[in-house]
């Protein structure tokens, strides 16, 4: 690998902008090439965030030597397929959320990546962000008391555009892929469990994905999660943990956020960590520093964390009726 690491991105769209942001840092590895079907749309992706080099096919991009790792920003749909082809040619892969769209095609991307010894992590950024690290603190020092309850809502009101990957079943749209999984991932990772009991209720649109999602996971321990999703309204868009003690709020958005407030009997605290850049950051420093250790998967975001999150995800799907073309 060259001295800084280099990067590649498949997908020059919406998410891949604020992606090639963060790698302008001083302390990160930085932007190579960018890989689009679109030449117009490469080229000016390359030019804007001074990449070398824009690919009009993305098998060029992973026959170039000089690509140390791809960032996938593609719509769900398309994840499985590119990142197989990323390990295929050896590429470290790091695949926006979801990793795949279900249990089934991750838990063989995951087998492909330990064969051909590639690193593969999905992109669930908000748990390497700063503030999280202090909540995971407040939490092992027992501020709370013992964890109960997770409550959290994510919603926006999204254009009806049946084309746009949001409805677009062929693009593997829903909320619950959206937006909903930084619910799952986010509620699993601080109950520090992962088999749960499942009720949920939801809207499913006429394009036949899922517009809105209410969920109770309720887990063998006693503790539970509840969280709404949905394409139709703004909601608070916060997290709230409950303990014996008291309870942590993590402010919205909360997936994409700085700030957090402890409140118990003796302390009511509010703490900023502000982003370096964009917390992208975060998760791109994580992805460097494995591949500097020859490690195959993050200990934090680990394949164990993105199949748990599919898990959940996979069984509420089916609950609604929501099944992808193919699936
Ligand atoms: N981490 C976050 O905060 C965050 C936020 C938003 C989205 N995301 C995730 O990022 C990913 C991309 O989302 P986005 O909103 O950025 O996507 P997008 O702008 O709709 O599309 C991104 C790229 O995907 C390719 N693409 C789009 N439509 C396609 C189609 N119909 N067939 C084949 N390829 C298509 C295009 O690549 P070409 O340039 O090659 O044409 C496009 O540039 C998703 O997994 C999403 O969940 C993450």
């Amino acid at each position: 690998m060259t001295q800084k690491t280099q990067w590649g991105i498949i997908g020059p769209g919406r998410i891949a902008h604020r992606f090639a942001q963060a790698l302008e840092a001083e302390d990160v590895g930085e932007l190579y090439a960018v890989a689009s079907r679109d030449v117009n749309r490469g080229k000016a992706f390359a030019q804007q965030y001074h990449a070398a080099v824009a690919y009009q096919s993305y098998a060029d991009l992973l026959a170039d030597p000089l690509v140390d790792v791809v960032y996938i920003a593609t719509p769900h749909m398309f994840h499985f397929e590119t990142a197989k082809q990323c390990i295929m040619a050896g590429k470290a892969v790091l695949v926006e959320k979801p990793m795949t769209i279900n249990v089934k095609q991750s838990e063989a991307l995951i087998e492909l990546a330990r064969e051909k010894s590639v690193f593969l992590m999905e992109g669930m950024w908000t748990l390497f962000l700063p503030i999280y690290e202090q909540v995971n603190q407040w939490l092992s020092d027992n501020k709370i008391g013992d964890v109960k309850l997770i409550t959290s809502s994510f919603g926006f009101n999204v254009p009806k555009d049946e084309a746009d990957r949001y409805y677009n079943p062929d693009l593997a749209g829903g909320v619950l892929l959206d937006m909903g999984i930084y619910n799952v991932a986010t509620s699993q990772w601080f109950h520090q469990q992962d088999d749960c009991e499942i009720t949920c209720d939801g809207l499913v649109a006429k394009t036949g994905v899922d517009e809105m999602c209410l969920v109770n996971l309720k887990y063998p321990s006693g503790t539970a999660t509840q969280f709404v999703c949905n394409f139709n309204t703004q909601t608070i868009n916060d997290l709230t943990i409950y303990g014996t003690k008291g309870h942590i709020r993590i402010h919205p958005m909360f997936w994409d956020t700085a700030t957090a407030t402890l409140q118990t009997e003796s302390e009511n605290v509010t703490i900023d960590k502000p982003f370096e850049v964009n917390g992208f950051e975060y998760e791109i420093k994580e992805v460097e520093a494995c591949l500097r250790a020859g490690k195959l998967e993050s200990s934090l975001m680990t394949h164990q964390r993105t199949l748990s999150s599919l898990k959940v995800m996979d069984t509420i799907r089916a609950k609604l009726g929501v099944v992808y073309p193919n699936e």
